[in-house]
């Protein structure tokens, strides 16, 4: 049998070779593929798209059929780094372990990938192999619910406009501005599988626990982490006045409830006869280190 491991990198070696084959640099606006390439290629921990794959995989699924929702997922996830480092957001210089896509492009052009980034994948979707129109369509609709103006977009717009006070709107930001992106990629793996109804309703909730376990571990890396591991700044969030989870319930709280969100993510998907994955996956994730 396939360790966690063997699995987590058979799924993201399919997901670098799709994204690989993504863009062209001879044209005349070649250094906006440049500036692309540079930020999706950077080597990303590529949890959605493995989520994705893993996802249609338990549901019965092949995982290529879920490959290019996969990538496109990335695209979209990659774009929302690019413009949350701007120094109209963030104000980050490092970013996957090298300089962000500002520092080496300029902001214009950062913004200008940033927005490509995000139309290139409603195009992988459009013609994603061996899905129906049906599906295609479906997929489109959950990505774009997931990013938008009441989704990722909007939790960033509460993150600057923060700072939020209470612990019911740090989780409506964080399920917004990082539970929107890791449902869709739970909710496309459902879609690529063919998966009904209740099986969906299972996935969503795995991936809003874990949308909210998964930032309150980031905002705990942003104090506690090793930054050369990390492959971002250490200490961001408090040179940025930002308040988090940290300044809210301590190291120790969040601790505690990354441990309670994990919990109830993976009772979300005990019953999935092929689930194991995403059980090691939450597991992973709860105590990771970048
Ligand atoms: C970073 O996401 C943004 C957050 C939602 C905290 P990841 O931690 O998945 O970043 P990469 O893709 O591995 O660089
Ligand atoms: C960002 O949250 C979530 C996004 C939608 C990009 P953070 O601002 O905490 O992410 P990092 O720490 O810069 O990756
Ligand atoms: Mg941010
Ligand atoms: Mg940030
Ligand atoms: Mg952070």
């Amino acid at each position: 049998m396939e360790t966690f491991q063997v699995q987590y990198d058979r799924y993201r070696a399919a997901v670098e070779e799709a994204l690989q084959g993504l863009f062209l640099r001879n044209k005349p606006y070649g250094r906006l593929q440049e500036a692309m390439r540079y930020s999706l290629l950077a080597g990303g921990k590529r949890v959605r798209p493995v989520m994705t794959l893993a996802f249609c995989e338990a549901l019965g699924g092949e995982a290529r059929r879920a490959l290019a929702l996969g990538a496109a997922l990335e695209c979209v996830h990659t774009y929302s780094l690019i413009h949350d480092d701007l120094p109209c957001m963030d104000d980050d210089d490092l970013r996957r372990g090298r300089p962000t896509c500002h520092k080496v492009y300029g902001e214009t052009m950062a913004v200008l990938a940033g927005d490509a980034l995000q139309a290139e994948a409603f195009r992988l979707i459009s013609h994603a192999p061996g899905l129906s129109a049906e599906q295609r369509i479906d997929a489109v609709h959950t990505l774009s619910a997931a990013c938008g103006g009441d989704g990722m977009v909007a939790g960033q717009v509460l993150d600057v406009e923060g700072p939020a006070c209470d612990e019911a709107s740090l989780r409506d930001m964080c399920l917004r501005k990082t539970g929107g992106l890791l449902g869709a990629a739970a909710d496309l793996g459902c879609i690529a599988a063919g998966a009904d109804a209740e099986a969906r309703r299972l996935a969503l909730s795995y991936a809003e626990h874990i949308g909210l376990a998964f930032q309150v571990r980031d905002d705990m890396l942003d104090v506690i982490a090793d930054q050369e591991e990390f492959g971002k700044p250490v200490g961001s969030d408090k040179e940025e006045g930002k308040r988090t989870f940290v300044d809210l319930l301590g190291l120790e709280g969040c601790g505690k409830l990354v441990e309670e969100e994990t919990a109830l993510a993976k009772g979300s998907v005990s019953g999935f006869p092929r689930g194991g994955f995403l059980l090691e996956l939450a597991d992973s994730l709860a105590d990771r280190r970048k």
